[in-house]
């Protein structure tokens, strides 16, 4: 994220941590460059458009604690790493909230020609209420609703970056005068639910057209919007293999295979040379992380203020009758009574690190390979002191497994994943293609 803090809170006051450099380009184009050295395949950019202002109602603690906020755009990020490297793939959070549809398609394709088709577009509706405030909405609209008007938005999109432009359309006859043929460029006249777009798309066909598509939803309509959507999907730790599988068989409905969607799994490393100087340095970082931090973060998730929580309560304790239902179920599924809110809020941080020598770590990722996973999106703890821990440690002995590529095939970051260079036939957005 182009911030301070994105999920392990606190540490950015680290020696060890480059967080606190994030207006610097140098950073980002040095980090883009060791990832492009080891082969990976893409960075990945998150991005929130509001504040986390839940937390003892207000965002003072946000604020403080450089959770979320300062923020900067992803985007802008993108030509300069593009520039410094040649395969390495960008995928960019943007949420349907933030932007018109007609303005968004055009920054993507625009980005898109610059990186010569390496970027991808990671797709959510929001959940900060202050974020939909912020943009012109009253209030946050409804979950199920958000993704309504996500369908609408990707309709739109579609239309602009698959059928608005005829693959021929741009003829640059320096003799004749003529740039592109108007008969092959079509407005796409728009009317939805939600939009109102006449178009035509104001750019030519770039590399890839539709950036790769990632979703991370994980709720019924969630995974209905991925099933249709999504080429390339995030997803947490907890009962990965059953969403998996329902969003493959959802994707049939959309005419889709269940190999058309590739599945990456979130993942928070701490590798040592041994497992002891892991679980030292796991312990070390454990030290310096924000509990407040991290409850102003999941209060925000939540939509429930945890400033109304003793964090050094066991949750056992509590009396959820005047507490709300949300509260409630978060308990019920803590493993132990005596578990406080600090620890939840801990956990949230820490909780999913995956600490071992590397070689213990190699070993899980080829398990999580081998029951499902088709990638990882490895979380900083330290950047680039996690990734390069992951590079110098984890990935040659998964390079010697086969496990993770040696170099780099050409084309753009959708070839690269899926071997072609455009949306599948298949995949609803090629529908609007002009044939
Ligand atoms: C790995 C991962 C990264 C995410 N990154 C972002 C992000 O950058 N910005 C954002 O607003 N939501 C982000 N989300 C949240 C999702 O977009 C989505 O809101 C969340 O998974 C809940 O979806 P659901 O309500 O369909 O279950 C991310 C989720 C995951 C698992």
């Amino acid at each position: 994220m182009n911030c301070v803090s994105h999920i392990h809170h606190g540490l950015w006051r680290r020696p060890d941590t480059q967080q606190l450099q994030y207006t610097s380009l140098d950073t980002w184009v040095e980090l883009a460059k060791t990832l492009e050295k080891a082969k990976f395949d893409s960075l990945f950019l998150a991005d929130v458009s509001g504040v986390y202002d839940t937390y003892n109602g207000g965002p003072e603690t946000s604020i403080r604690e450089a959770m979320q906020i300062p923020v900067n755009d992803p985007t802008l990020l993108i030509p300069a790493m593009a520039h410094a490297t040649e395969h390495l793939g960008f995928a960019y959070t943007g949420s349907i909230l933030a932007e018109h549809p007609f303005n968004f398609a055009r920054r993507a394709s625009t980005l898109d020609h610059l990186t010569n088709g390496r970027v991808a577009w990671n797709v959510v509706t929001s959940y900060l209420p202050s974020a939909a405030q912020n943009l012109g909405f009253h209030d946050l609209p409804r979950h199920d609703d958000r993704y309504e008007r996500g369908d609408d938005y990707l309709e739109v999109l579609y239309k602009l970056w698959e059928g608005s432009w005829e693959q021929d359309a741009v003829v640059r006859d320096v003799e004749r005068g003529i740039y592109a043929d108007p008969n092959k460029v079509h407005r796409i006249n728009h009317v939805g639910p939600y939009y109102q777009v006449p178009g035509p798309h104001l750019c030519e066909p770039s590399p890839q057209r539709t950036p790769l598509l990632f979703q991370a939803g994980s709720s019924d309509r969630g995974r209905e919007f991925a099933a249709r959507h999504a080429e390339c999907v995030f997803i947490l730790g907890g009962g990965r293999q059953e969403i998996i599988a329902d969003i493959r068989t959802r994707a049939a409905k959309y005419g889709r295979r269940p190999e058309d969607i590739k599945f990456f799994l979130a993942l928070s490393l701490v590798i040592g040379g041994t497992e002891a100087q892991a679980q030292a340095k796991a312990a070390e970082l454990n030290e310096t992380l924000s509990i407040e931090g991290g409850l102003a973060h999941m209060s925000g998730q939540l939509g429930a203020d945890l400033g109304a929580v003793d964090p050094n309560r066991p949750i056992g304790d509590f009396d959820f009758n005047g507490i709300l239902g949300f509260l409630k179920s978060f308990a019920s599924r803590a493993p132990d009574k005596m578990t406080t809110f600090g620890d939840l809020a801990r956990s949230q941080m820490s909780g999913h690190w995956i600490v071992g020598s590397a070689e213990q770590i190699a070993d899980r990722l080829q398990h999580f390979a081998e029951t499902g996973a088709d990638g990882f999106n490895l979380v900083y703890a330290t950047t680039p002191g996690t990734f390069v821990d992951f590079i110098d440690g984890v990935a040659p002995i998964l390079k010697s497994r086969g496990l993770m590529q040696t170099e780099y095939q050409g084309g753009t970051l959708r070839e690269k994943i899926f071997g072609h260079a455009h949306l599948a036939k298949n995949h609803p957005g090629a529908a609007y293609r002009i044939r």
